[in-house]
């Protein structure tokens, strides 16, 4: 028999960066290591009862146990519809300007199957969340990464762009607010870049999924941007809003277009979401108004935390606007892996070195605020003991404060 190879196309991808975190913890556990994980975006806190049992009640219901459409249940779709209405203030058909997907994620690293082209190129964000360069290397197109710079908030500036388009430059990948950094982006920002891509007649593609993650502001939907609705397509997720990460739910929203071709794509690969944890997630959002803002007061609490620790310690690190990571600078002479291997061996503290979100992602570390307060408090005395940063930095800067 020939020997099994990867194909040329997932040869290409770099490896996944989380995957190596997750053996060197698994190494480490199987050595009887204790281990403190802020490395992975994914929520301690459960999925609310007011959801769980919404999935027991509808996964009762037969209907539910066939399956589901490619495009999403109605019902669900409608409630999500009704609820994008107040929150972002865009009234969506739920039938042609909505999808349900397998979690944002799936979605995202499908779209550029379904509307690029070999030899498109498709703009990227860099640091920026991995899926969107991977995706767009499977469909044979390339990803041309923009650096997003502290200087400028992390946020690119249209002009900039303009260096990086090709006439194949097919789309762009905006997420806001921000992994890994935590940066949020004005309504100016949004209007600046919709004007951009239609003078250079592109694609927006708008990752949302931490839109109900926020410290001051709340995000706005690109939709609600005019002259967005025709060439945009918006990324949701129920993952962070509900810690639903096992439950793999989300939807797309957006021009009809592109709806349309991302779910003629999802009809030949996958079959839609479980239409029980369709219905009771798109439910859960009416009791947004009181669960947001006690999910945010926990994600704040450990923000605070971990930000005046590293601070006291000499780290440079500015004060997130939204998600639920801090972005900060790893020791001047050590490079990100450098650094957090280095904390991970001395002291079981594992965090995500920069350079697993792209190259300008050197010179920074991420952390994860998703383990309880106190766990994060046991690892901070663990990095208090290394002491990693020898003289308190300067400031950081103050945009995104
Ligand atoms: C920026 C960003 N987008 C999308 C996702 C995917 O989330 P999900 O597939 O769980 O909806 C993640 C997950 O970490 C993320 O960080």
């Amino acid at each position: 028999m020939r020997p099994i190879e990867k194909s040329a196309r997932l040869q290409s991808l770099p490896r996944y960066l989380f995957a190596e975190l997750e053996r060197k913890r698994h190494e480490a556990e199987s050595a009887g290591r204790e281990v403190f994980d802020l490395s992975i975006g994914d929520p301690d806190l459960p999925t609310p009862d007011f959801i769980l049992d919404k999935i027991a009640e509808y996964g009762r219901d037969p209907r539910n146990h066939r399956y589901p459409t490619s495009a999403g249940n109605r019902e669900a779709r409608a409630r999500i519809a009704a609820w994008f209405a107040e929150r972002f203030q865009v009234s969506l058909d739920p039938v042609r300007e909505m999808a349900m997907l397998l979690g944002s994620k799936e979605g995202i690293g499908h779209l550029p199957l379904a509307i690029l082209n070999p030899g498109d190129e498709a703009l990227v964000p860099d640091p920026g969340y991995p899926v969107y360069a991977a995706g767009t290397a499977f469909a044979g197109a390339s990803p041309v990464r923009f650096p997003l710079r502290e200087t400028t908030g992390f946020v690119p500036d249209p002009p900039d762009l303009d260096k990086l388009v090709t006439p194949r430059t097919r789309l762009l990948f905006v997420n806001y607010p921000n992994n890994p950094t935590g940066a949020t982006a004005p309504r100016a920002f949004y209007e600046e870049l919709v004007a951009w891509a239609v003078r250079r007649d592109l694609i927006i593609v708008s990752d949302a999924a931490y839109s109900e993650l926020y410290y001051s502001e709340a995000p706005q939907s690109i939709l609600s941007i005019p002259g967005a609705r025709d060439r945009s397509i918006e990324f949701h997720s129920f993952s962070k809003t509900f810690n639903m990460t096992g439950w793999r739910i989300g939807f797309a929203a957006g021009a009809p277009a592109l709806i349309e071709a991302l779910v003629q794509f999802k009809a030949n690969v996958d079959s839609g979401a479980p239409q029980a944890i369709q219905l009771a997630a798109a439910e859960g959002l009416k009791s947004l108004p009181v669960h947001g803002p006690a999910l945010r007061g926990v994600y704040r609490e450990r923000r605070d935390l971990v930000l005046d620790t590293l601070r006291a310690l000499g780290c440079p690190i500015r004060t997130p606007g939204g998600a639920f990571y801090l972005w900060g600078r790893a020791p001047e002479k050590e490079t990100s892996m450098e650094f957090v291997t280095r904390v991970f061996e001395k002291t079981g503290v594992l965090l995500t070195p920069g350079t697993g979100f792209g190259a300008e992602g050197e010179g920074y570390f991420r952390i994860a605020l998703t383990s309880s307060a106190d766990s994060l408090r046991r690892a901070l005395q663990k990095l208090e003991t290394l002491t990693p940063w020898k003289a308190p930095h300067a400031s950081p800067s103050p945009i995104i404060r």
